[in-house]
């Protein structure tokens, strides 16, 4: 497995990397090996976003239970429910959602459509599901804190199909906001501290542990 990084060049409405999508494709779900995305997103735009999520976390209850059709949030802390391992406090949105801060549904909804722009490019298969609603399946938008002090995401795969790609987006920034841990893959050869979208094929193998245990 190899980490390839490549730049992209931004415009207003997409992401579009120095690669081109099939040669993405081959090196990702071929070749099995990761390409990140430096600089797609910067640092203010992150600072700002991961604020303004963790306020409205703040100042709304959380939902115990999948809360289909509304934006929710939840903190799982080993829940006996759930498939794999993880203490993390997960943010769904449903999107647009009219009931959240004007600033706050602007940035997730440029940040959501770029994602999936993206992914349906990359895994040359565009999927055109809506994020909101209740009718499945559906796209289903959501920022995961990894919490210092132990929080962590253990080792899980996803099928294949239909995802084929998938991408991760570390809005945290290594040596700032957490000092140990990060994306991994089954080998544990080595942890990834990535500044910048991840892209690996859906059926790697990985897990996220953003620990930092010496920090509350
Ligand atoms: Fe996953």
């Amino acid at each position: 497995m190899h980490i390839i990084e490549i730049s992209v060049s931004k415009s207003e409405n997409q992401i579009k990397p120095s690669f081109d999508y099939l040669k993405l494709y081959d090196e990702v779900v071929n070749n099995r090996n990761i390409v990140i995305l430096k600089s797609v997103f910067d640092a203010p735009f992150c600072e700002r976003l991961k604020a303004r999520v963790f306020d409205w976390g703040k100042s709304s209850n959380g939902h115990s239970i999948d809360y289909p059709g509304k934006s929710f949030h939840r903190m799982g802390n080993l829940n006996p429910n759930s498939m794999t391992p993880h203490i993390f406090h997960a943010y769904n949105f449903d999107l647009p959602d009219s009931s959240l801060e004007k600033c706050l549904e602007k940035d997730l909804i440029d940040l959501f459509n770029k994602m999936k722009q993206l992914q349906q490019k990359i895994s040359f298969r565009a999927l055109n599901y809506d994020m909101s609603g209740f009718t499945l399946p559906r796209l289903r938008p959501q920022i995961i804190h990894y919490p210092c002090g132990g929080g962590y995401f253990d080792y899980h795969v996803h099928p294949f199909e239909p995802q084929r790609v998938g991408l991760i987006l570390n809005l945290s920034r290594f040596g700032c906001d957490y000092d140990a841990g990060g994306t991994s893959f089954f080998t544990k050869e080595k942890r990834f501290q990535l500044s910048g979208i991840m892209i690996l094929a859906t059926l790697l193998y990985l897990d996220m542990i953003f620990c930092t245990p010496q920090k509350k």
